[in-house]
């Protein structure tokens, strides 16, 4: 079967200073098959909210951007378009791809008060998507009106976990908790019953419960609805609650691609491995036992514009040898899934692949 989407070789650059053009999505390839929920990591700063504002064509409006690449979306598409094989979301019309923004694929943003409109009452604000014709598996329904309207917006409402929907229905984004304000927005974006969501960081600014009560309630629709969600956050504790699939993301690019049971036992690429030695739970657990310091990966993330030649770890990489800061290493298969790393595998016994050593050989 077909990926819901298919990501190939998406390309964001934008003007540096003067001639230079910084890319910060700068060749990302992903699959999602339908109903799958995967977790795109990484550091601040590494393009995770570029690529997935660029899948949406949220990117095109910035100056000087320039595109490239393909999203090929095989799900719900309107009617009148191509029906046969998947479409090219990158090469749609600003005027098509509100056809498919928010209906085939929704999105849940960071902050729920920039996202929600302050001036409206919730019921208002999810009651504007359900209005419109929605598309389903077999082409197009219209929009909701009168009292399916209503009872619509409280089926969501519940969905979501908003207690005493009736009554919150009617409230507006300042009198609801962060929590219920995240809610809230989920609501709105599954109204248009889309086949994809995309949550960039959707907990970050959430405490420590009800982070975990929004989790319960995503992890409940995505096995209720073959929802497929695409979870972007830098907390790699939330993707193993959530995600079948882990896609590490650096310096503009995908590193390491895993199922996220092997990816948390055995992670291949050194930059994996440090962020998993800077979660806060096995630090903990060390600094109990042999009081160490608390780890953090060294220095911080290249910007845009200045990203290193060959690995764009490498001035980071506990493990780089020359041939890491000249060529830039293709993905490979890995131990269950993928990197990009010329000695990938566990610090200790790592050992140049073979066709690092080639190439280190013909560097010497
Ligand atoms: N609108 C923009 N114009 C130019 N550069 C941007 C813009 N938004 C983000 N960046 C830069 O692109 C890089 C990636 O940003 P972002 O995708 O927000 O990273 P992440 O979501 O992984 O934290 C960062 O270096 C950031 O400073
Ligand atoms: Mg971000």
């Amino acid at each position: 079967m077909e990926p819901l989407l298919d990501v190939r070789e998406l390309r964001l650059s934008l003007p540096g200073g003067g001639s230079v053009r910084a890319a910060p999505v700068d060749g990302v390839s992903f699959s999602m098959a339908r109903g799958e929920c995967v977790g795109l990591v990484g550091e601040s700063g590494c393009g995770k909210s570029l690529t997935s504002m660029t899948l949406m064509g949220l990117t095109r409006s910035l100056p000087g951007a320039r595109i490239e690449g393909q999203a090929l979306w095989d799900g719900r598409r309107p009617a009148g378009a191509a029906s046969a094989g998947p479409i090219d979301l990158l090469a749609l019309s600003e005027r098509s791809m509100l056809q498919y923004r928010g209906r085939s694929v929704g999105m849940v943003f960071q902050d729920p008060l920039s996202c929600l409109n302050p001036l409206l009452r919730l019921d208002y604000q999810i009651a504007e998507v359900l209005r419109r014709p929605q598309l389903t598996d077999t082409g197009q329904r219209a929009g909701l009106r009168g009292a399916s309207l209503k009872q619509r917006i409280i089926e969501l409402l519940d969905m979501v976990g908003m207690p005493q929907p009736e009554m919150r229905a009617q409230q507006y984004p300042h009198q609801l908790s962060g929590g219920l304000r995240q809610r809230a927005l989920l609501a709105i974006a599954l109204a248009g019953e889309p086949e994809l969501l995309i949550c960039d960081e959707p907990t970050t600014a959430l405490d420590v419960t009800i982070q975990a009560q929004v989790l319960a309630t995503l992890r409940r629709l995505q096995q209720e609805r073959q929802l497929a969600v695409l979870f972007i956050t830098h907390d790699l504790g939330v993707v193993a609650q959530l995600c079948s699939r882990v896609l590490v993301m650096y310096a503009g690019r995908i590193v390491e691609s895993a199922p996220t049971e092997a990816f948390l036992r055995d992670p291949q690429h050194p930059y994996s491995q440090g962020l998993l030695a800077s979660l806060p739970g096995r630090q903990q657990l060390r600094s109990r036992a042999g009081h160490e310091r608390l780890y953090s990966i060294p220095g911080s993330p290249p910007r845009p514009g200045q990203f290193p030649p060959g690995c764009r770890f490498a001035p980071r990489c506990p493990r780089a040898a020359d041939v890491c800061r000249s060529s830039y290493p293709a993905m490979q298969a890995s131990a269950a899934g993928q990197a990009s790393c010329w000695f990938p595998g566990a610090a200790a016994d790592s050992r140049p692949a073979s066709s690092a050593a080639a190439v280190a050989g013909e560097q010497r």
